[in-house]
């Protein structure tokens, strides 16, 4: 049987792809220092289980609206106002089954063949796949380290063309943490405006900010601009409730509507009982967030610092989310038992062979110099964990 073009058009999530081969490995009884998992290593909150297990017993365990129970709905309308001072009718939002379904509707809704869509690079994994599974092609704007990979506004307009229907931006960013400031968000404000384009704003590590970093959303940044915006969230990363799956979005009510039908033809509303715990935990859970956030900073500063003892890597702080990118350029073309290590591919590899350390090598994000490390896991496994890629990159010549 002939597969669909678009099949041999994708590739599967690289990082899902090798937090399973992680799993595999302990399931055999090996220690390894797992840094791959997008997720944090924290119990959802009480607030959300709770509301979860009221659900079921009161038998809250039917289809529901296809883009979500009001309850829900308000919950997030009411957070939007909170946080941003953005004002949403429960028309303007979808409810989906996590951020990733979410943007996958939202490009479904939107492109088509011919369309053009900017990715700033180093970019999420799976933007561009979702683009090319939409038949539109994504266009790449590089940026750098050297820049704290902020966007280059003179960059960027030279890439739109005619074809350009939108752009992507994630901040804090998932893999660099680099986040975006106002003057930058203006900027592309101005351009999206100029030139008709809608700005997707995937604000999901909107509350993993750190030091005095603050969290922008691009839809704020002009009165005109919440029409040319619709911003991608959900509770699996503030909440650490990744398994729950419960993603949404808010915007121009066309584009919604268009996300909402296609959402009644393919999966139908998100689970019942995990739209429940979303609402106990947008409701009950500031007091988690600050406790998650204070503790994940305490071990962002531990691995950059680590990663920054070590000669041949270079590993800046990080402003947001919870990945550490460090730069590993120094260390490639370096030699094990022979063996040139060529690729970020290579050494992630080497890593996890020879020093039970699994992270994500840079390419799928876009970057030929980086490693992503997650540093969700406990303090304790960070700690051992850069202890032993040290020892195992000493071995290499
Ligand atoms: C930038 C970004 N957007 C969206 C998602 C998807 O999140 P969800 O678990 O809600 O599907 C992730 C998860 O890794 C992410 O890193």
């Amino acid at each position: 049987m002939k597969l669909a073009s678009r099949t041999t058009r994708i590739t599967p999530s690289p990082t899902l792809q090798l937090s399973a081969t992680v799993k595999a490995l302990v399931a055999q009884g090996q220690r390894v220092f797992d840094f791959t998992a997008g997720e944090p290593s924290f119990d959802s909150p009480d607030a959300a289980k709770q509301a979860a297990v009221n659900a079921i017993q009161a038998g809250f365990t039917k289809y529901t609206a296809v883009t979500g129970i009001d309850e829900l709905k308000d919950a997030i309308i009411e957070k939007f106002q909170t946080d941003q001072g953005l004002t949403y009718s429960r028309s303007q939002i979808v409810v989906s089954c996590g951020a990733k379904h979410t943007l996958f509707n939202l490009a479904l809704a939107l492109f088509e063949v011919g369309d053009e869509v900017i990715i700033p690079s180093p970019y999420w994994v799976s933007y561009p796949e979702q683009i090319l599974v939409a038949d539109a092609t994504p266009v790449f704007l590089p940026t750098s380290e050297a820049n704290n990979f902020a966007i280059d506004i003179s960059a960027l307009k030279a890439i739109i063309t005619e074809q350009t229907k939108a752009i992507i931006l994630n901040s804090p960013c998932n893999p660099t943490g680099s986040m975006y400031d106002r003057e930058t968000l203006e900027g592309i404000a101005a351009l999206a405006i100029q030139h008709n384009l809608l700005v997707i704003s995937d604000e999901i590590y909107e509350k993993m900010i750190y030091d005095d970093h603050q969290h922008c959303s691009i839809a704020t940044v002009n009165p005109d601009m919440v029409h040319h915006t619709v911003i991608v969230n959900g509770v699996s990363k503030t909440y650490s409730m990744t398994g729950w799956r419960i993603g949404y979005a808010a915007g121009p009510e066309p584009i919604l509507k268009a996300m909402g039908n296609i959402q009644s033809q393919s999966t139908s509303n998100p689970t019942s009982i995990a739209q429940k715990a979303a609402v106990g935990a947008l409701q009950g859970g500031s007091q988690f967030i600050a406790h998650m956030v204070k503790e994940l900073n305490v071990r962002r500063r531990a691995i950059v610092e680590g990663f920054n003892r070590i000669s041949g890597i270079h590993c800046p702080m990080p402003a947001g989310a919870f990945y550490a990118f460090p730069n590993v350029t120094k260390l490639l073309g370096r030699r094990f038992q022979g063996k040139a290590l060529a690729t970020p591919f290579d050494l992630a590899d080497f890593l996890l062979n020879e020093a039970k350390v699994a992270c994500v090598p840079g390419e799928p994000f876009g970057a030929n110099s980086h490693l992503r490390f997650s540093y969700t896991g406990p303090l304790t496994v960070i700690e051992e964990g850069i202890h032993q890629l040290a020892t195992a990159i000493e071995r290499l010549q």
